[in-house]
C-alpha cells in the first residue's frame, strides 16, 4: 500500500525543483484499482544524424521528453488517488491541477515536434499545406517570414502553425512555456521548440541558426498530414 507520494520536477535545464508531496491515508483503494494505464514515450532515436542536430543534443532533447512522459503519468495518478480519497478540496489538488497542463503540454508539444522533424527537401510547393499558407499569408515566404520571427521572440516556449478549426485559417502563435497561450478549437500543424535546451547546445545564443537548421530538416507531410 502507497501511503505518501512524491514527484520531483525539474523545470527546464538548471530550472527551478519543485517538490510536491500527497499523504494518501493508509486504508485507501489501492494503488493497482486506481493507476491509469501509463503513457509510454515514443522514440524517436530515428531523427539521430539529422544535419544541424548533433547527437548530444537530440539524446539530452529525448530525456527530456521522456521526464514529460514520466512527470504526467506521476500526476495523473496522484490526481486519480486524490479523488478517490475525497481530497478534491485541498491546496494541493489544485495546485497538481495546474501543473498537469504544464507537464501534459510539455510532452505532447515535444512528440508533435519531433513528429515534424526527419524530413528533406523542403515544402512541396504542390501541396495542400503549401496551397493554404498561400491562400492566407499571400504567399509561402511571407508566412516562413511571420512563423520565424515568432521562433526568434525573447524567451521560453513553442513557434506554432494552427489550424483555427471554426473557419480552417491558418495563424502562427507563441506558446509560453508549454501551457500559456494555446487558441481554444485550433489544430497545431508545425510545432518549434525555442526552449534554449533545444538548441544551445549546438548553437549557443545563435537561435537564428537553430531556427535554419529546423526548417531544412521540416518534414512537411507531417503538417499536410494534421492539416484538415
Ligand atoms: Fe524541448
Amino acid at each position: 500500500m502507497l501511503n505518501r507520494r512524491e514527484f520531483l520536477t525539474i523545470t527546464g535545464l538548471g530550472g527551478a525543483a519543485i517538490l510536491l508531496s500527497y499523504t494518501a491515508p493508509v486504508k485507501a483503494v489501492s494503488e493497482k484499482e486506481v493507476k491509469a494505464m501509463p503513457y509510454t514515450a515514443k522514440d524517436y532515436s530515428k531523427l539521430i544524424g539529422m544535419e544541424g542536430f548533433s547527437e548530444t543534443l537530440l539524446k539530452n532533447h529525448f530525456t527530456l521528453y521522456q521526464g514529460y512522459v514520466t512527470n504526467t503519468d506521476k500526476v495523473m495518478d496522484i490526481l486519480n488517488q486524490m479523488l478517490k480519497d475525497g481530497k478534491t478540496a485541498t491546496p494541493e489538488y489544485a495546485e497538481l491541477k495546474r501543473r498537469i497542463g504544464w507537464e501534459f503540454n510539455g510532452m505532447r508539444l515535444h512528440e508533435y515536434y519531433f513528429e515534424n522533424l526527419g524530413g528533406k527537401g523542403g515544402i512541396n510547393k504542390d501541396g495542400k499545406l503549401a496551397k493554404k499558407l498561400t491562400e492566407d499569408f499571400g504567399n509561402y515566404e511571407t508566412w516562413e517570414k511571420d512563423f520565424k520571427a515568432v521562433g526568434s521572440m525573447r524567451g521560453i516556449g513553442w513557434a506554432v502553425l494552427y489550424q483555427d478549426v471554426t473557419n480552417g485559417k491558418l495563424m502562427n502563435f507563441w506558446i509560453n512555456e508549454h501551457d500559456v497561450s494555446h487558441p481554444a478549437g485550433c489544430n497545431p500543424l508545425l510545432i518549434m521548440d525555442v526552449f534554449e535546451h533545444a538548441f544551445m547546445i549546438d548553437y549557443g545564443l545563435k537561435r537564428a541558426d537553430y531556427i535554419e537548421a529546423f526548417f531544412k530538416n521540416i518534414l512537411w507531410s507531417a503538417g499536410e498530414t494534421r492539416l484538415k
